[in-house]
């Protein structure tokens, strides 16, 4: 399976270089010049006065420029270099930090007046928490692992099937899984449509949101061998993954002992899926599951 690539995490590396050698450089300017002046933030200094123990740490720049530069300044470099570094923690620590940012801003919002770069800034730590999210789980579904050659029990009951689709691996692991411990044997429904990546992820959107079948490859297997069929399908847009649709059109009627297992991503039942499936095969489906997959993970 082709390695995703982490666009996250380098909008990460960039906001943590953006925000923390901007704080590092704002800082340098308050504390060199403690009264604000050089950076004409002089004007600034009364609004200080409503937070406790102004009298002592708001009389002048320092404490304000020492509090940026551990709060917003060394924090985001540290984990700018950690993430350079491709530590785990650096992703993790960039989303605090873009959290930090916000609750940063929360307090200039109570003590200044509306101001675009105060937005400006909550927004920016906002972007950064996202990016920090969508990098976590990027990374954990980085580390998801599909080996087929270590499943060797597959095809010694041969009365026994598991058909999946699957785009990304997940339901692929499942069913490699099931028929691991059934020792059934596995087909998989590929379609001929370009389904991978960002592109594909849309278009199978689309396929999903028109309830449309997704052409495949010609579905040959040989149903009179088989006594139990399992079917292993994604599920896309609250329905079956337009693929299987397409297989059980094909399937319709031919197939007996059906058992139906959903993948997919939250904890819904999905029971529309198995009456759209028993209507499309014109057969009951004699059991249903659902494993939930999530971050690289297969649950139960
Ligand atoms: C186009 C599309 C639509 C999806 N819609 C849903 C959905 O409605 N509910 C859900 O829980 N997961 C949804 N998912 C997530 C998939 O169910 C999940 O990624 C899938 O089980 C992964 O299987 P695969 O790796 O075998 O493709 C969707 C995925 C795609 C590609």
């Amino acid at each position: 399976m082709k390695k995703k690539k982490n666009t996250a995490r380098i909008l990460l590396l960039f906001w943590t270089a953006f925000i923390g050698f901007g704080a590092v450089a704002g800082s340098l300017g308050m504390l060199l010049d403690r009264s604000g002046h050089a950076l004409g933030m002089d004007g600034m200094l009364p609004y200080f006065q409503v937070l406790p123990f102004a009298d002592v740490l708001f009389r002048d720049f320092l404490f304000s420029g020492i509090a940026l530069l551990l709060v917003n300044g060394v924090t985001n470099l540290l984990s700018f270099g950690l993430l350079l570094a491709r530590k785990k923690i650096g992703i993790v620590l960039g989303t605090v930090f873009g959290v930090t940012l916000m609750l940063w801003i929360c307090i200039q919002f109570y003590i200044f007046p509306a101001n675009f770069l105060s937005t400006a800034y909550f927004i920016f730590g906002f972007l950064q928490t996202v990016c920090g999210y969508t990098a976590w789980v990027r990374y954990k579904q980085q580390r998801f692992r599909f080996d087929a050659s270590k499943y060797c029990r597959i095809g010694k009951n041969p009365r026994a099937l598991v058909v999946y689709f699957s785009r990304e691996g997940y339901t692929e692991k499942a069913a490699y899984e099931e028929a691991d411990k059934t020792g059934a044997e596995v087909y998989a429904v590929k379609t001929t449509e370009k389904i991978d990546g960002n592109l594909g992820f849309l278009w199978c959107g689309r396929f999903g949101t028109e309830r449309k079948p997704m052409p495949i490859e010609k579905v040959s297997v040989d149903w009179k061998k088989y006594d139990a069929v399992t079917i292993f399908t994604p599920v896309w847009v609250f329905s079956l993954a337009a693929p299987v649709r397409e297989f059980c059109k094909q399937a319709s009627g031919k197939i007996k002992n059906v058992r139906l297992v959903c993948v997919h991503f939250t904890k819904g039942k999905y029971t529309g899926v198995r009456k759209e499936c028993e209507a499309l095969l014109q057969s009951n489906i004699d059991d249903y599951e659902n494993r939930i997959c999530r971050f690289g993970e297969i649950k139960k």
